[in-house]
C-alpha cells in the first residue's frame, strides 16, 4: 500500500495553488543538484511539475532523493510555492510554481531505460518498438493517443446524435471481398476448417441492413495480410458505416457533416462545404491520379493536338499511333532543374513507363529547350498559352498512352510539389472522387475483377453494356481523399439480386463459386434487402493526417513492422507442439 495519493496531477498547479499542500505521483524525469538543493521534474500523462527537496527540511528525506534516478516512481507532499522571480518555465503550463517537498515515498525502482524518455532525438525506431511502453510515454505518442482517443469521442458524438447505432461484428469470420490474402485461424473442433478474420465488416454491416438496423456504425478492425508498404498495417481501424434507404449523395451528406465537425473540434479549421467533387475520370487526366493532392493546382494538360503540329518526331509518332501528350507547368522551376537534374527526373519517370521527358524553359524568347527548334514560334507560343506559363516556368511533357501519362505526371506533380513546396504542411485539403469504374482488368488471371467489390451497385444507365463493355460502367463508388491521401472508401449496393447475378458472371464466378464464398449472402438478400449505402474511413491514416505524423505506425500504440512483426510480444513465435496438434496441424519445414 501506499501512503500519499495524489490530491492533484502533474499538469494542474498553477500560481493560483500557491501556500497549499498537495501530493503528487508520478515518474522522475530529470533531476539536477543546484547549491545544496535538489531539483526533480516530475512527469504523469498530464504534465511536469518541478520538485525541490532541501536538506533543511529534512536530512534523510533529502539523502533518500539523492537516490532517485529516471523513471522512478514516486509519492511526495509538499507546499506549492511560487518560483523565485527569473526562473519561472513559460514553456510549461506549471512553469510559474513548484513544490517544496516535505514528505517523499518511493513507490517503485526503475531498470535504467534504453533511451531517454524526453529526449530530444527521437531513439531508432527498433528500440522504441521494443520498448514500446516506454515509448508511450514521450509526449509525441501521448500526444497520437490523446488525439486518436479525442476523434473517436467526436466520431461517436456526431454519429449518435443522427441516430446511427454502434454494432460489434465478429473476429472469427469467413473471408470477406476486400481482396487482400487473409489471416486464417485454425479450428479445434473442426479439424482442417478455417475461420478468417475480417478484412472489414463489409458483409455483416449489409445482412444488419437487411436485418433492419438502417444506421449502423462500428470502430472496427480489420486485417489484410498484404505486403505492407508505408501506410498499412496488417491490423488497422476502420471507422465502418452502411445506411439504408439512401442515394451516394446521403452518405457523402453524412461524411461531410462529419468532416467539419471533426476539423472544427480537432483543429479550430471551419472546413467549407460541400466538399469538392472530382469524377475518377477526371481526377486521372487532371491529376494523375484517383487520390489526388488538392493543396495545390499544376494539372496536368493536354497538348496533343499542338503536338501533333510540331516537327518533333517522338511526339509525332506518339500521336499518329494514338497516344496522349501531357503535361505540368511547374511555376517559377526554369532556374531551379539543371540539365542534371532535368536528366535525373527523366531517368526517375522512367520507372512509371514513361520512356522520356520532354522539357522547355519559358523565357523572354519563347520556349528553351535542346528540342524547341522543332516548335515553330508561333506554335511555342500557342503551347504557352495552353499551359498558362509565364517567364520563369519550367514545362514537362511525357508523351504515351493515356495511362503511362497519367501515371507519370501525377507521380511527377506529387514530387514538385514537394521540391518547389508549392502547400504548406499544416494545409488541409478534401475532396470526393466518384464514380470509379466498376471493373478491373487483370492481367494476370485474365478476368475482370471488382474495382471495389463485387456488392457494389453500376451506374444505372451504363447497365446495358455490363456485359459488353465491362470496363467502361461506372460505379456508385466514392473515395475521401484528404492531402493526397486515400482516407475512405464507399458504394452503394447493390440490392437486386438480378443485378447481382450480372455482376458475378462478368466477374466468371461460377455458381459453385458463389455458393461456397458468398452463399450465406446472396441468399440473406432474397428477404427483403432495403437500398443501403455506405463508407469505411481509415482511422489510423486520420489521426495520422490530423497530427501530421510521418507513419502510421506513430499512431497505433502497438503497431507492428514493415515485416508484420511485434518486436515487443515477439510476434509471431512458434507454438507447442502439444497446441499443433490440437489444432490437427503440421508444419512443413
Ligand atoms: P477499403 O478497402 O477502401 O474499403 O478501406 C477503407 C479505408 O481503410 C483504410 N485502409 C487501411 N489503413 C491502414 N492499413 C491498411 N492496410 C488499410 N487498408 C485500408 C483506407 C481505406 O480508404 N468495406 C469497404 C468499405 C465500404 O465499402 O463501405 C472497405 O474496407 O483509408
Ligand atoms: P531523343 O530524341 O530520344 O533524344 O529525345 C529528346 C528528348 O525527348 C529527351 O529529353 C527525351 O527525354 C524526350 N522524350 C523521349 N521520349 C519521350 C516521350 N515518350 N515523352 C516525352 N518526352 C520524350
Amino acid at each position: 500500500m501506499f501512503r500519499l495519493k495524489r490530491t492533484h496531477t502533474c499538469g494542474e498547479l498553477r500560481a493560483e495553488h500557491v501556500g497549499q499542500t498537495v501530493r503528487l505521483n508520478g515518474w522522475v524525469d530529470t533531476w539536477r543538484d543546484h547549491g545544496g538543493l535538489l531539483f526533480v521534474d516530475l512527469r504523469d500523462r498530464y504534465g511536469k511539475t518541478q520538485l525541490v527537496f532541501d536538506p533543511a527540511v529534512d536530512r534523510a528525506m533529502f539523502e533518500a532523493a539523492k537516490g532517485l534516478r529516471a523513471e522512478y516512481v514516486i509519492a511526495v507532499e509538499g507546499e506549492v510555492a511560487r518560483r523565485p522571480e527569473g526562473t519561472e518555465n513559460p514553456k510549461l503550463a506549471t512553469g510559474e510554481v513548484e513544490l517544496r517537498v516535505r514528505r517523499l515515498e518511493i513507490l517503485n525502482r526503475s531498470a535504467t531505460p534504453p533511451f531517454e524518455i524526453e529526449s530530444r532525438e527521437a531513439p531508432s525506431e527498433e528500440v522504441r518498438l521494443r520498448y514500446r511502453y516506454l515509448d508511450l510515454r514521450r509526449a509525441p505518442l501521448q500526444r497520437a493517443m490523446l488525439l486518436r482517443h479525442r476523434l473517436c469521442t467526436v466520431i461517436r458524438n456526431y454519429l449518435n446524435r443522427l441516430d446511427f447505432v454502434e454494432i460489434e461484428t465478429p473476429i472469427l469470420a469467413k473471408s470477406t471481398p476486400e481482396g487482400a490474402r487473409d489471416f486464417l485461424v485454425p479450428s479445434r473442433l473442426q479439424p482442417g476448417h478455417f475461420y478468417a478474420l475480417p478484412q472489414s465488416p463489409q458483409l455483416f454491416k449489409q445482412l444488419l441492413m437487411i436485418a433492419g438496423y438502417d444506421r449502423y456504425y462500428q470502430i472496427a478492425r480489420c486485417f489484410r495480410d498484404e505486403d505492407l508498404r508505408a501506410n498499412r498495417q496488417p491490423e488497422f481501424t476502420q471507422l465502418d458505416l452502411e445506411m439504408s434507404f439512401v442515394t451516394r449523395d446521403d452518405v457523402l451528406e453524412v461524411i461531410e457533416g462529419l468532416c467539419a465537425e471533426v476539423m472544427r473540434e480537432l483543429k479550430g479549421i471551419e472546413l467549407s462545404l460541400p466538399l469538392r467533387r472530382l469524377s475518377y475520370e477526371e481526377a486521372i487526366t487532371r491529376y494523375g491520379s484517383d487520390a489526388p493532392d488538392l493543396r495545390y493546382e499544376m494539372t496536368i494538360t493536354d497538348i496533343t493536338d499542338l503536338a501533333a503540329e510540331s516537327d518533333f518526331q517522338v511526339f509525332r509518332r506518339v500521336v499518329d499511333g494514338g497516344g496522349v501528350v501531357r503535361g505540368l507547368c511547374a511555376p517559377g522551376a526554369a532556374g531551379r532543374y539543371s540539365r542534371k537534374l532535368l536528366d535525373e527526373l527523366t531517368a526517375w519517370v522512367g520507372q512509371f513507363g514513361a520512356r522520356g521527358l520532354a522539357w522547355f524553359r519559358v523565357d523572354e524568347e519563347g520556349l528553351n529547350s535542346p528540342i524547341a527548334k522543332n516548335f515553330a514560334p508561333a506554335l511555342q507560343r500557342r503551347i504557352r498559352e495552353r499551359m498558362a506559363a509565364a517567364v520563369g516556368d519550367l514545362l514537362l511533357f511525357v508523351a504515351d498512352k493515356p495511362e503511362v501519362v497519367a501515371e507519370a505526371l501525377g507521380a511527377l506533380r506529387t514530387r514538385l510539389a514537394g521540391e518547389l513546396s508549392l502547400y504548406s504542411e499544416d494545409s488541409y485539403s478534401f475532396c470526393w472522387v466518384l464514380d470509379f469504374p466498376m471493373f478491373e482488368w487483370d492481367e494476370d488471371e485474365r478476368r475482370w475483377t471488382a474495382t471495389h467489390h463485387p456488392f457494389t451497385m453500376p451506374h444505372e444507365e451504363d447497365l446495358d453494356r455490363l456485359e459488353s463493355d465491362p470496363g467502361n460502367v461506372r460505379a456508385y463508388a466514392y473515395d475521401l481523399v484528404i492531402n493526397g491521401e486515400e482516407a475512405g472508401g464507399g458504394t452503394i449496393r447493390c440490392h437486386d439480386p438480378e443485378i447481382q447475378r450480372r455482376i458475378f458472371r462478368v466477374l466468371s464466378l461460377s455458381e459453385e463459386d458463389i455458393e461456397q464464398k458468398f452463399g450465406f449472402f446472396v441468399n440473406a438478400l432474397r428477404y427483403g434487402t432495403p437500398p443501403h449505402g455506405g463508407i469505411a474511413l481509415g482511422l489510423d491514416r486520420w489521426v495520422m493526417l490530423l497530427g501530421n505524423y510521418q507513419s502510421i505506425r506513430d499512431v497505433i500504440a502497438f503497431p507492428k513492422t514493415q515485416r508484420a512483426a511485434d518486436l515487443m510480444l515477439g510476434a509471431p513465435s512458434p507454438v507447442e507442439e502439444r497446441q499443433l496438434r490440437e489444432l490437427h496441424i503440421r508444419v512443413v519445414p
